[in-house]
């Protein structure tokens, strides 16, 4: 099947699609992001990545290039041109094309809005489930507003490779207090020794993820214990459960942390709960058909 892309109005063949040299987003990495998982033909968690899109938008003093409404409508039409029941729809909007200057763009130039989509065959491997995968640990470079999903994510890309370097799905990064703040592409999560679910708290150091808030939910719908706080990679390691969360991931069993086995060293069991309880509530009530 043809695979289609959509820039700046227009549905174009993947292969040629493309913006231009001095797209801001290419020059100044100024521009914004959302990834949003299709789920048996559902989108899940809409509402809350497009809320996020637009406080990102508005963090930065950028346009919304067009309204929710359109948005939703150009996300569903690209899943269906591409026959998407499974995989991620990609949304990057950009201040738009202009001479290089990193002084903001006459009022009026137009954002860039790009769209592509990613099938996924499963969402996590059969042996990620069931064993588990594995973090390093790396300093976290970033800059002051990770709050904001910018797509300024070279230090991301480093720490992924260096993850990848030392055989490990993702790499969780840590602030100088020793703190995690979070992974390259996803939260952090532990269930202390006393059962007690903790994930840090939303502020500048972390992008407060729309799979961690819709989890959050799950967890103190269920009972769990919830702590909002930082915690230290020493508690990491002494943690009985770990997992990391996003929207291609859901909830996502962490079993070795910079190589050392977290509790017995198997998924958790509040892990996979909430993991079963976020795809049944995309299931019940993600909504929107793609
Ligand atoms: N990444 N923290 C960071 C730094 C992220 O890049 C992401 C998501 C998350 C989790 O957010 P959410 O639950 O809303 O996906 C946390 C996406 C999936 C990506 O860049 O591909």
């Amino acid at each position: 099947m043809a695979r289609w892309a959509y820039v700046n109005g227009r549905y174009v063949p993947h292969a040629l699609a493309a913006v231009h040299i001095e797209d801001r987003g290419f020059q100044f990495a100024d521009g914004v992001y959302e990834v949003v998982t299709v789920v048996d033909g559902r989108f899940t968690d809409l509402d809350g990545h497009l809320a996020r899109l637009q406080r990102s938008l508005d963090e930065l003093r950028m346009a919304a290039p067009v309204s929710p409404r359109v948005l939703v409508f150009v996300m569903g039409e690209l899943v269906r041109r591409n026959g998407l029941r499974n995989g991620a729809v990609y949304l990057q909007v950009t201040r738009g094309v202009a001479p290089r200057d990193f002084r903001f763009p006459p009022a009026g130039t137009p954002p860039t809005l790009v769209m592509t989509t990613r099938r996924l065959a499963r969402f996590a491997a059969p042996a990620q489930l069931a064993d588990g995968v594995r973090v390093i640990t790396i300093p976290d470079i970033r800059w002051g507003r990770r709050d904001i999903k910018t797509v300024g994510l070279l230090p991301q890309v480093l720490g992924k490779q260096r993850a990848a370097d030392a055989g490990a799905f993702e790499a969780w990064m840590i602030d100088p207090d020793w703190t995690v703040t979070e992974g390259c592409s996803s939260n952090a999560w532990i269930v202390t020794g006393a059962g007690v679910l903790v994930t840090r708290e939303p502020s500048a150091r972390i992008l407060n993820g729309v799979t961690r808030r819709t989890l959050l939910r799950l967890a103190r719908a269920q009972g769990i214990a919830v702590e909002e706080r930082p915690f230290t990679v020493e508690e990491a390691y002494g943690a009985r459960e770990a997992f990391l969360s996003s929207a291609t991931t859901f909830a996502l069993p962490v079993t070795r942390i910079d190589g050392r086995p977290v509790g017995d060293g198997r998924p958790g069991p509040v892990t996979l709960a909430l993991r079963e309880a976020y795809l049944a509530d995309a299931a019940r009530e993600a909504g929107r058909p793609a």
